[in-house]
């Protein structure tokens, strides 16, 4: 296949993982569609992939945005998709996340984003992909849900519920596209704690921001949060033919933190 001749969408391309994602997927030959609730952060992610990368602005939680972006698309098989589009919740709306605080307004924020974002980007990439089949090798949709969606994260109820809900519309799609016959792979990366600007709040831009990340990953076996590109690693591996057999399931990156004596954090 020619390079640049399959296309690959990422959402939440303007930072972090998504942003990690864009730039690996282009080196790997894709024409990568880089896009973003913030249309400039996701142009500048789209630049700094070079040509025939671009951009365009897609709110996930939109399903007219994404009619309108996949209308928009350049005119090539669709052979990947990256949901990795989030938010955590945490002072983008007002309340904690404790099961006793948790309001309406900040679980639906959250979902909305991170669930409703997944199930939408789902649906328009199967119906993409069924037809074209990826340009003959078939398409790949990788969803990003987090270690928290793995276990009770008592301070984080809506951010962890909406990324054990990815973890499950994942797998319904994996199930739903091998039983249709269509040739479209889905699978999810399973992060941990993973330096991004999502952590910016915790880890600040100062001089102890090294020290903080330290504390931050006390508990992690190789003793150090991720990187985005490692992430992006795992994703372009479940991205590419190289995974070929594989739908249905999580690529954990955690550091071994799963792996590990659980330690139950203690409130009293
Ligand atoms: N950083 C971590 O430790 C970690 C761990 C596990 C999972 N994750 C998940 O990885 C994904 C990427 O997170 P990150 O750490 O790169 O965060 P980030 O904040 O650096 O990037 C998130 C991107 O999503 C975009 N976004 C937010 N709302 C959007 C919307 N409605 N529509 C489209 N784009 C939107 C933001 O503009 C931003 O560019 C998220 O789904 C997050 O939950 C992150």
């Amino acid at each position: 296949m020619a390079p640049g001749a399959r296309l690959a969408v990422v959402t939440g391309a303007g930072s972090g993982i998504g942003r990690a994602a864009a730039l690996r997927l282009a080196r790997d030959g894709f024409t990568v569609v880089a896009t973003d609730v913030r249309l400039e952060s996701a142009q500048a992610t789209a630049d700094a992939a070079g040509p025939p990368a671009h951009a365009l602005a897609l709110d996930v939680r939109d399903e007219a945005a994404w009619e309108r972006a996949f209308t928009a698309l350049p005119p090539l098989p669709l052979a990947v998709l990256v949901n990795a589009a989030g938010i955590t919740g945490f002072g983008a709306v007002p309340g904690g996340q404790d099961p006793e605080s948790l309001t309406l307004e900040t679980l639906r924020a959250v979902l909305g984003v991170n669930l409703e974002g997944v199930v939408l980007g789902c649906r328009h990439a199967i119906r993409a992909m069924r037809d074209a089949g990826g340009g003959g090798e078939g398409g790949s949709i990788v969803n990003v849900a987090s270690r928290a969606g793995t276990l009770g994260v008592p301070g984080a109820v809506a951010y962890a519920a909406s990324k054990a809900a990815v973890i499950s519309v994942s797998r319904s799609v994996a199930v739903h596209c091998a039983g249709a016959g269509y040739p479209v792979r889905c699978n999810t990366v399973v992060p941990g704690a993973i330096d991004t600007p999502m952590w910016s709040a915790v880890l600040g831009d100062g001089p102890d921001r090294a020290e903080r990340a330290a504390r931050v990953a006390a508990d992690v076996p190789l003793g150090r949060m991720g990187t985005a590109e490692e992430v992006a690693e795992a994703i372009a591996w479940l991205a590419s033919e190289a995974s070929s057999y594989v739908t249905g399931t999580e690529l954990v990156l955690d550091g071994g933190l799963a792996a590990a004596t659980p330690t139950a954090p203690r409130t009293k």
